[in-house]
Formats: C-alpha cells, structure tokens, sequence
C-alpha cells in the first residue's frame, strides 16, 4: 500500500498511530538536530519530523529532500509541541521512521503555495504544477460539486443528458466557427459547434421533452475575462413549455446552486427587467445591480442655457454616486480621462458637487444658475456630499454604454463591487434584430431560431427592429450567466425569420434545411436555456477570470501555452487533407 491516510487527515485523537503517507515535498526546514518537512496532497498539508539524535542517516536523507520530491513515509502520529491553528493537521506531525524518494523533481518554476511567484504566462507553461496550488485546486473542486449538483438537480426534474455530436456542420449565423477538416471528404469541413442550439431543437421533434447536457461550446471570438474559446454550458430545452415555465425552473436551479454550494438563500423572486428598460437605466443589457447610480436624462433640465456641448447632445445623463463630492479635482480629472480613453470614446465628463448647505457646485457653473442646478439636484434625489457626473453626446445609445463604464469604474473605486454580494435579475424582451454596420443587415440578437413575441408578429413585415422576441438572459452581478428563449416551432416562421436575415430561400435551405424539414414532422412547442457553467463557476468562486475555474485554459490570444498549441501541421498530414495554405504576410 502506497499510503493508508491522507495528508488533510490526521488529528490529534490518531496520536499513536502507526501511518503511511504519500505525496509532495512542499518545503523542509532545519532547525538544530530537526528537520522538518511539510507533505502535501490535495487533501491537505501534514508535517513529517526528523531527528538526528535518533536516526541521523534519515535525517540526513530528509535534507537531501528538494522540493516536490514525491515520497512514502511510514511513522506515528505525535502531538506537536508547537501547533500551526492555520492548519486542520496542525495539532500533530509524523515522526517518520522509513522515507521512500518515490520519484525526484526538478526545481520548480515558480513556488507551489498560495502566494506563489509565478507569473500568468509561467504558471499557464507549467500548468500541472499551477493545480498542486490549494488556491487552484479548490476551484476546480468547486466545479465538480457545482457539475455534479446541477446533473442531481435535473435529472430530479426528468431531464435526460444527451450527448450531441462535437463534429456537426458550420453556421455562419453567430459567432466564427472553428473548423475541422475531413480527409474522407476532401476539401469539406466540418464545425465544432458555437453551442447544441439545432440539435436541442431537433431532440424536441424527437419527443426527448426535458433535455440537458453539460458540454464543451467552441467559439472564435476576441477573447476577454469572461470569454475563452472553448468553454462549457449547461444545455437544456424543454418541450410544452412557455417562457415562465422555464424561467421558473431555471430560477429554482440557481437558488438551489446558490443555497448548496454558497450557502446563500434567496426568498424572493430574481428581479426582472425589460431590455429597453435595462438600457435606458444603466446602458447595458448586464447591468450589475449590486449597486444603485441609476441614469437618470437631463436633457429637459440642462438644455437652451448656451452651454453648446449639452445644446447640441441628443442624450445628456448622468448618475449619482453617494457620499462621492469628496472626489478630488485629480481624481475627477482621472475619471474624465478614463471615459476619454478610445475603448470607452466619451468626449469629456462634467461634474457637479451638492456641498453641505445643499448648494450645488458644478464644472460648468458659468452656464447655470443655482436654480437649475437646484432642478438637476432633486431630479437625482441628491444629497449633501453627494457626487453627479454627466456625459452628453450624439447618440443616445453610445453614449448610455459610456456612462456604464463610467458607473462601473466609480463603483469598483467606491468599493461597491463586493465579491461576496449576489444581485441576479432577468432581463427579458430583448429585441428580435439588431442592425449589423458589418454586414449591412439585420442580425438575430439571440439567434434565428427565437420565436418572437405574439404580438409583435406582424410588426416583422412592417418595423421588424421594434419587434420583441421570447428571449432571456439571467444576469449576476453584471455578468451574462445564461440565455436562452423560446423557439420557433413553425416552418413557414422560421423560414419568414431567414429571409429577414437576408438568406435566399436556397441559402436558407442548405443551411437550415434539417431543421425546417424536421419541423414538418410534428414540432412540439419548445423553448431553453444556457447557463455559462465556466462563468458561474467563478462568480460563486469569486474570481476575476473564469480561466481560474479551467484545468488548461487558452490564454489571451486563444494560445494554450503548455501545448504550444495551435501549431502547424506537418506537410504530409497537410498533403493527406489534400489542402494548401496561402499565408498572407502579417
Ligand atoms: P448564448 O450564446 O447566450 O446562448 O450562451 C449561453 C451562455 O454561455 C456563456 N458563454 C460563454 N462563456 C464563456 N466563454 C464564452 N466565449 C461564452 N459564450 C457564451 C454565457 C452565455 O449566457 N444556444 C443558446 C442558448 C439557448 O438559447 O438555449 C446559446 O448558446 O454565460
């Protein structure tokens, strides 16, 4: 037997024993005619000692340990005399009788402990060392709980977990596709799928009614903290169901995840908000709502008073920060240099301070009167010692997006964004279409395959950008958990949907044409959902990036580091899928 206890086992009432345990050699330390030597596993830490008085040649052999030896020691279970309260084991040590040296190890990197040296690129190189770390470990352990509770939660629902094929056909509708090619068919390729979206669909025509899956997605899209190429979702569709039923259901999931796994218990029904709403209020379609600094629209207030960048803006709004007007002139100047910055665009940023008398100080006094700051004042609620910051600018939408990034960044200054603070909302009616400047035309928000409100069904020949789909998006601390809608069942919908997409008929056909024929065969109603498993995984773990959360993620320009992957084939594998490449120079 390799080992017969754990190193995050042992207390003190196994004083006496007579153990054998295996692992890592985290660090050892001498001291006199001692050494000692920390042990590590996944479960744990223990402390082995050695005594030169008693046998110097293991003592001997115990400082010749480096680190991340992997070792076998046998010996008894002792009361220390110096206990470490940090640690579960810390009231005992081993006082080691034999050592096996199961396997040597190079130096290490970079340090395996909590605060470890490594930088992100190294520790990415090394990642099999990166998951000796605790930290790491736990989130990984935490995904596991989390994976196993959702399959308990639903097959108690009657779902089903179906595996879908990974190689299916490419869908240029969405994002970019990663594409494989096959050399049983020359110059044809095949697409991993961006998600199991029409084979879930199909499911449904096949009467499988609830439907789950926890599967690997695949994505070309720019990267960012809460994005990677590869990732997993919680897949469901359901068959019969309306958008409430599904809401209902996948909000139970969420409250049971949140009570079991964070032991946080929500009494109340998520909170809900209209897209156009969730827009207006906090420009964003995620807004995080941990916090308040709702807009609030200016333009009646602060405009025909000759202050030209307001006159001439078709949206002026602003947000106030509370107990903010303490806000430095430097620090004001930072902000306003923040929203400047090319990724955000704002042309520049006016302030307004409500002082302790009530009176309101502002960056462009020379254009109001105290009358009307007084106007703008109430309009916000403000109170003495709070803080109002304004943008204006000539497009309402981009400029709600600005003035969220404008809320976020005093938020995170203000402290506002605690990890240990959940706000989860539904956002719902998003609109059906949203206009493409790319590509010249309308795009389904969601997907194609998004049925769209009743009543606003006859707005898709007339208005189709006012007309509303069944779609949702569950929303945690302004991160986009999951989404999903209900789906169009009917052929002749669907194919009406693709022609506003501007596919011809023939395009549509080729494309789609599986899943249009599918639904000439007696289509159930049907709708779903998908959670971002990797997203709620971190949020739960309180991670910036949901690459803390991934045994091997892909780094920022979708490299993995320690594959050195992708990479180029080789010409014989390249001859064999009888393709050329014609590299353009960068
Ligand atoms: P959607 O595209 O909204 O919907 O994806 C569902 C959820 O998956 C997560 N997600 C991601 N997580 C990490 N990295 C990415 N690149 C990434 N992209 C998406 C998000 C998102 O909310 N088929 C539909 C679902 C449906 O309608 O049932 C779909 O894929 O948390």
């Amino acid at each position: 037997m390799y080992r017969n206890h754990t190193c995050g086992e042992l207390r003190l009432s196994d004083a006496g024993k007579e153990v054998t345990l295996a692992g890592w050699v985290q660090r050892t330390r001498k001291m006199g005619g001692m050494t000692f030597v920390d042990l590590r596993d996944r479960y744990g830490i223990t402390q082995l000692v050695f005594n030169e008085a008693v046998n110097a040649e293991l003592n001997e052999r115990a400082n010749r340990l480096g680190r991340e030896f992997v070792i076998q020691v046998k010996g008894t279970v002792n009361e220390r005399s110096n206990k470490n309260k940090n640690l579960p084991t810390g009231e005992v040590e081993i006082v080691v009788s034999e050592l096996n040296v199961l396997n040597a190890s190079l130096t290490p990197p970079f340090t395996i402990e909590d605060d470890t040296d490594g930088g992100d690129d190294l520790r990415m190189k090394y990642r099999y060392l990166d998951i000796r770390r605790a930290a790491v470990r736990k989130n990984l352990e935490l995904r596991h709980r989390m994976t196993m509770e959702v399959r308990h939660y639903l097959d108690g629902k009657g779902f089903l977990e179906i595996e879908t094929p990974m190689l299916i056909g490419s869908t240029p509708e969405g994002a970019r596709d990663f594409v494989v090619p096959s050399r049983m068919n020359p110059g044809q390729f095949y697409a991993l799928p961006q998600s199991p979206q029409t084979l879930k669909q199909l499911l449904m025509v096949a009467g499988m009614d609830r439907y789950f899956q926890i599967v690997k997605c695949f994505r070309d899209e720019d990267l960012r903290a809460d994005r990677q190429p590869e990732f997993t979702q919680i897949d469901c569709e359901m068959s019969f169901v309306e958008q409430e039923d599904i809401i209902e259901l996948f909000e139970g999931m969420a409250k049971h995840l949140f009570k079991v796994i964070r032991g946080v218990e929500f009494t109340e029904p998520f909170q809900r908000m209209t897209w156009a709403d969730a827009m207006k209020y906090y420009g964003s379609d995620k807004p995080d709502l941990r916090f308040g600094m709702k807009f609030v629209e200016l333009m009646d207030i602060l405009k025909g008073y000759g202050f030209g960048v307001f006159d001439n803006a078709a949206y002026i709004g602003g947000i106030c920060a509370e107990g903010a007007a303490t806000y430095t002139r430097k620090q004001l100047d930072a902000l306003t240099e923040y929203v400047k910055k090319p990724q955000i665009g704002a042309k520049g940023m006016v302030y307004a301070r409500v002082e302790a008398d009530g009176n309101v100080k502002s960056s462009v006094d020379k254009f109001y009167s105290q009358e009307v700051l007084q106007k703008m004042k109430e309009a916000f609620g403000a109170r003495p010692g709070d803080l109002i910051l304004i943008l204006s600018g000539d497009d309402v939408m981009k400029t709600r997006k600005q003035l969220c990034e404008l809320r976020l960044k005093v938020a995170e200054e203000l402290g506002l964004r605690d990890k240990n603070k959940f706000a989860c909302l539904w956002v719902v009616d998003f609109p059906m279409f949203e206009w493409s400047e790319e590509e010249g035309r309308l795009m389904a928000m969601h997907h194609p395959f998004t049925h769209p409100k009743d009543e606003d069904v006859p707005l898709l020949d007339t208005n189709p950008e006012a007309v509303r789909a069944d779609a949702y998006d569950m929303v945690i601390n302004g991160i986009e958990v999951g989404g999903g809608s209900i789906r169009i069942h009917d052929q002749a919908l669907q194919a009406k949907m693709f022609e506003i997409l501007g596919f011809t008929p023939e395009r549509a056909q080729a494309q789609f044409g599986f899943l249009m024929n599918a639904f000439k065969f007696g289509a159930p109603p049907h709708g779903g959902l998908a959670y971002g498993l990797d997203r709620w995984v971190s949020i739960f773990a309180g991670l910036d990036s949901i690459r803390d959360c991934i045994a091997f993620p892909k780094n920022n320009s979708g490299r993995d580091v320690m594959l050195d992957a992708p990479a180029p084939l080789d010409q014989s594998q390249l001859d064999e899928l009888q393709l050329a490449l014609d590299l353009k120079e960068k």
